[in-house]
């Protein structure tokens, strides 16, 4: 049977350019959505977030905004050069830039989100993350109406997204605040596990709209030169 053509075949894909990531994606994250990636410390998400701009800016020539409310630019500058990751002079060509804020008016960010994006014209955004800027606000109503703006300038300018959030460990929920999962168009979990006497990586594509997506978890490492998922294999932690 001729299977209808989801949203994301209609509207193309996004190819992220990390290893193994497109494949599990069945052929990269939905063009203009907005897709949560979440995992506890260490799992990667920054790193996933900087090599997705850093790759889209390189490889595909569109232009990438970073927005943190976590680690100084400088940091992400210089774990990203641990990788081979320069973003400077795709700063100085017009084809990455970091979004700057001021934490005491966060209600001013989808505004300073959106001139930083038109200013060169940005297709992939990472923010990094949700759940630091879920401190900056006063109660979770104001954290909804925060995220839902940020997220309307991304539909607006049809920017590929990725929102950072946090799971903490021990909880039962997959993200910070258990309410960004529905806010978002997709959900990517990384999880970094002991298994007997040491630490297991694996991803898991939870929901993506618009399109099929594998619904195995599969392991990730994180080498020297960034993320890389094995979309063949399959990943066995003791998942309970
Ligand atoms: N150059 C490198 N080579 C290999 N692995 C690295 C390198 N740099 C960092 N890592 C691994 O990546 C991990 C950090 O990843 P990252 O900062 O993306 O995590 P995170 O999920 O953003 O954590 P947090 O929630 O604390 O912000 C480190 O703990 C380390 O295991
Ligand atoms: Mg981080």
């Amino acid at each position: 049977m001729e299977k209808i053509a989801g949203v994301s075949e209609r509207l193309g894909r996004t190819k992220t350019a990390i290893p193994g990531l497109d494949e599990i994606t069945h052929g990269g994250i939905p063009k203009g959505s907005r897709i949560l990636i979440t995992g506890t410390a260490g799992s990667g998400k920054t790193v996933l977030g900087s090599q997705f701009l850093y790759l889209g800016s390189k490889e595909y020539k569109e232009p990438s905004v970073f927005l943190s409310f976590e680690e100084s630019t400088q940091s992400i500058r210089k774990n990203a050069m641990n990788f081979g990751w320069d973003f400077g002079p795709l700063e100085k060509e017009g084809k990455f830039a970091f979004a700057k804020y001021d934490p005491y008016h966060v209600d001013e960010v989808p505004n300073i989100l959106e001139a930083k994006i038109r200013e060169i014209d940005a297709k992939r955004i990472v923010i990094d993350s949700l759940s630091a800027l879920s401190f900056f606000v006063r109660d979770e109503s104001d954290f909804r109406r925060l995220v839902l703006s940020i997220s309307k300038v991304l539909e607006k300018l049809d920017c590929t997204s990725l929102l950072v959030s946090e799971i903490v460990p021990g909880s039962p929920g997959i993200s910070r605040n258990g309410i960004e999962e529905f806010l978002v168009d997709g959900v990517i979990v990384l999880y970094y596990r002991r298994v007997g006497s040491s630490f297991s990586r694996a991803i898991q594509v939870w929901k993506m709209r618009g399109t099929d997506h594998s619904e195995k978890l599969h392991p990730y490492k994180i080498t020297k030169t960034g993320i890389q998922i094995y979309p063949k294999e399959e990943a066995l932690m003791g998942m309970k």
